[in-house]
């Protein structure tokens, strides 16, 4: 049941999806209700979240208490409860989905909640704020577009960190998203803004019970 839902989600929303932005964050809020998107990750065993925050506190391993992150794209809460754990304290959600970002204040996980989508125009945030942005699984077609790498790189100090995670199998099989996100990332590390400091494919992303859409991708960005 589980398999069935899920593939019928990932493909409404990524693969093959004919949803603009919005349909997409309707889409969310309807997988959300009772609990059902949780119960979903719970079965996969959606590794994501716990992946990314492992990178975080491999680049941020003292003072995690003064490390300010924004966790993009939060959904219900998953990487903010990983970053708790591994002793974060300050974490700012920020997603588009009402019904999401309630479900993670329900859980009193992060410190403030902001509801804005991403989408290539600036944010009402300074320039600088955080020391480290995730975003684990909004990097995907009809989610962030490959844009917004230029905004998340605003919204970090020099020396900041940006870890992005999404399905591996969704990013090979949307190439137009994909090489265009890496051409942006490629043309701010020619003009000397980031570095990419890692780009990885793990086997247990689990976004999926499909075995091609079973990896994750993470790339790991330095603001210069
Ligand atoms: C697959 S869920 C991942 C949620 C959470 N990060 C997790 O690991 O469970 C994708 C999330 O991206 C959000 N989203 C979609 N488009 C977005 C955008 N343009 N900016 C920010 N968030 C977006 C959705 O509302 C949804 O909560």
């Amino acid at each position: 049941m589980a398999e069935y839902h899920v593939a019928q989600k990932v493909e409404a929303i990524t693969v093959g999806s004919k949803l603009c932005r919005s349909e997409i964050i309707q889409e969310y809020q309807e997988w959300v209700k009772d609990g059902k998107y949780d119960q979903d990750m719970a079965t996969l065993g959606f590794a994501g979240p716990s992946l990314t925050a492992d990178y975080i506190a491999t680049y941020f391993p003292n003072n995690k208490d003064d490390v300010f992150i924004l966790d993009v794209a939060a959904g219900t809460g998953k990487v903010g409860i990983e970053l708790l754990r591994r002793g974060f304290s300050q974490i700012d959600a920020l997603d588009p989905c009402s019904a999401m970002l309630n479900a993670a204040k329900e859980r009193q996980i992060y410190r403030d909640y902001i509801s804005a989508e991403v989408n290539g125009s600036e944010l009402d945030i300074p320039d600088g704020t955080y020391d480290a942005i995730t975003c684990v699984g909004g990097i995907a077609d009809g989610h962030l577009p490959a844009e917004s790498v230029t905004e998340m790189l605003r919204l970090i100090k020099n020396g900041g960190i940006i870890v992005l995670t999404g399905n591996a199998g969704v990013w090979r099989e949307l190439p137009e998203y994909s090489v265009k996100m890496a051409a942006i990332i490629k043309g701010l590390e020619k003009s000397g803004k980031l570095c990419v400091i890692k780009e990885e494919i793990s086997d247990n992303y689990r976004f999926s019970m499909e075995k091609a859409r079973t990896q994750g991708i993470t790339i790991v960005m330095k603001k210069l």
